[in-house]
């Protein structure tokens, strides 16, 4: 047998100072809807996500409700494991920042460089967000009435002097313009170019890796000093790493670490690629194989966020579309690598309706009650319209193309609607109910479905699951699915898979 191949994917680990959004949830399914993918081709696959606990942020928002940080984070994380239940996310681990194994990762992580003379004391000043928890340099930040502002959430930000210690990013400069220039690993490829161009365009500065802790003493203690909490993004970073047992098995970590993907918002490029590569190099790890670059969700002109006041509640669209399908479905038909998108209930309903309802639903309930009407519910034929069928064999070749190279799950979800359409087309001119022995058509038409619902198991897994189930359907290796003659199927029911909102 073939050894499996390894598939690990991660998201950010968020902060949970306040409840997941949709922003939150464009990144989660985004990368559940690849680790899905890639169990079903047969990867050994990771799904990684998390919390991001510690900080002046945490403890600020835990002071403002009157409550220890980990009291507070505690209940905000059973608040984010439930949405990602509800939205049926399937990771493997859920990591925390406050975890007993991430913290000596942490702490392991900043002995080794300190030793190695990575790390050394001195004093900083600078205008700090901490809502982005980092420092925005003159040439970043926006004047608004005389003083810096940040330039995501338009918050003023806030001086920031004392002293601290550093990281040698300075010293990382050949290597990471070096590793970024030859190798493919972020992508699209416009992001990687943003990198190499800041690395450029101005001096690599060290980084401030800690806090004093008269000022923030919810954090991880540095290890060699205790005056000291280690600073958020080099904390959480780390995560990545504690998730696959980077300290406790270093062949499981060893066999996942070499096909790690990344999938990150673009807000948090530099952290992941310029800071994180150099952090992994002082580490003698490897960096990520890909680190997979998406935009913004914005709301009125904005991108989507809490502290904007656009955010688009999770419940809301789990409320308006019915299911966790639903949802799941429009966040992959929006998403977009290279550009920001708008959102709006006008445009998610149209989707919904168009796409999921009439076109997949419509078209699944009609099969199924023909089926079921004209040949008592059991299905079998020696011949196939191949002309439709050809179309879906073609759907398939795209499709994996599209999601398993080129992560394109828009696009790729087109190629399935497309195919679908055209079935629509079919069963409209054929008119299988004036039939007296419409085997043939319904065949032609089972066999588009059986495609279509393969292709979709990723993305809206209990609604295939569901006809799948209906239709006596066989669900395999998206790469495999092909069409098939001489087949038997039988329809036990019609289900109606999504209902329309207006
Ligand atoms: N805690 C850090 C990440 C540490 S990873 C080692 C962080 N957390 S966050 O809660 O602010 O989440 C940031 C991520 O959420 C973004 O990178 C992005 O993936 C996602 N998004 C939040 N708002 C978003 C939009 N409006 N649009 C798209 N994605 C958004 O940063």
């Amino acid at each position: 047998m073939k050894p499996e191949t390894p598939f690990y994917i991660t998201t950010p680990i968020y902060y949970p100072n306040a409840e997941p959004h949709l922003g939150h949830a464009y990144t989660t399914v985004f990368a559940d809807i690849l680790a899905r993918y890639h169990r079903l081709i047969g990867d050994d696959t990771f799904y990684l996500t998390g919390t991001d606990e510690h900080g002046l942020k945490l403890q600020r928002a835990a002071e403002a409700k009157g409550v220890t940080p980990k009291e507070f984070v505690d209940s905000m994380v059973a608040i984010y494991r439930n949405f990602w239940g509800l939205l049926n996310i399937s990771y493997n681990r859920f990591v925390r920042t406050t975890d007993e194994d991430h913290i000596k990762v942490v702490k392991y992580a900043a002995e080794v460089m300190y030793r190695k003379g990575l790390i050394y004391k001195g004093n900083y000043s600078g205008w700090y967000c901490v809502d982005c928890e980092k420092f925005y340099s003159a040439s970043e930040y926006l004047m608004i009435d005389g003083r810096p502002h940040c330039p995501i959430h338009r918050k003023p930000l806030e001086w920031t002097e004392e002293s601290t210690y550093y990281f040698r990013l300075s010293e990382f400069r050949e290597y990471l313009l070096n590793l970024l220039k030859n190798k493919d690993i972020v992508y699209p490829k416009h992001f990687r170019q943003e990198v190499i161009n800041k690395i450029v365009g101005q001096e690599l500065l060290d980084i401030s890796i800690a806090r004093p802790k008269e000022r923030v003493w919810w954090g991880i203690e540095l290890p060699f000093d205790k005056n000291y909490t280690v600073y958020v993004w080099f904390d959480a970073l780390l995560n990545y790493l504690t998730g696959i047992n980077y300290l406790s098995d270093k062949e499981r970590f060893r066999r996942y670490w070499s096909s790690t993907h990344h999938v990150i918002g673009k807000d948090i490029l530099w952290f992941h690629t310029a800071v994180w590569f150099a952090m992994l190099k002082a580490l003698d790890i490897d960096p990520p194989k890909k680190v997979l670059v998406h935009s913004f969700i914005i709301n009125k002109g904005l991108k989507m966020g809490k502290s904007s006041g656009n955010a688009v509640r999770i419940e809301d669209l789990l409320g308006r579309y019915l299911s966790s399908d639903g949802v799941r479905y429009l966040i992959a038909r929006i998403f977009n690598l290279g550009k920001d998108v708008e959102v709006s209930t006008s445009l998610l309903d149209s989707i919904y309706n168009s796409e999921l309802a009439d076109n997949l639903g419509n078209l699944i309930r009609r099969v199924g009650v023909l089926i079921k009407k004209k040949l008592k519910g059991t299905l079998s034929s020696e011949s196939i319209d191949n002309t439709l069928t050809d179309k879906a064999d073609t759907a398939v070749h795209k499709f994996n193309k599209l999601l398993g190279e080129e992560y394109e799950i828009s696009t790729a979800l087109q190629e399935v609607m497309g195919l679908l359409k055209e079935a629509n087309a079919y069963i409209n001119s054929v008119r299988p109910w004036e039939l007296s022995d419409p085997s043939k058509e319904l065949y032609t038409l089972m066999e588009v479905v059986k495609v279509a619902i393969n292709l979709l198991y990723p993305v809206i897994p209990e609604s295939v699951s569901k006809v799948a189930e209906s239709f006596s359907i066989q669900l395999g290796n998206p790469l495999d699915i092909s069409v098939d003659v001489g087949k038997e199927y039988v329809v036990k029911e019609a289900p109606i898979l999504f209902k329309k909102v207006r």
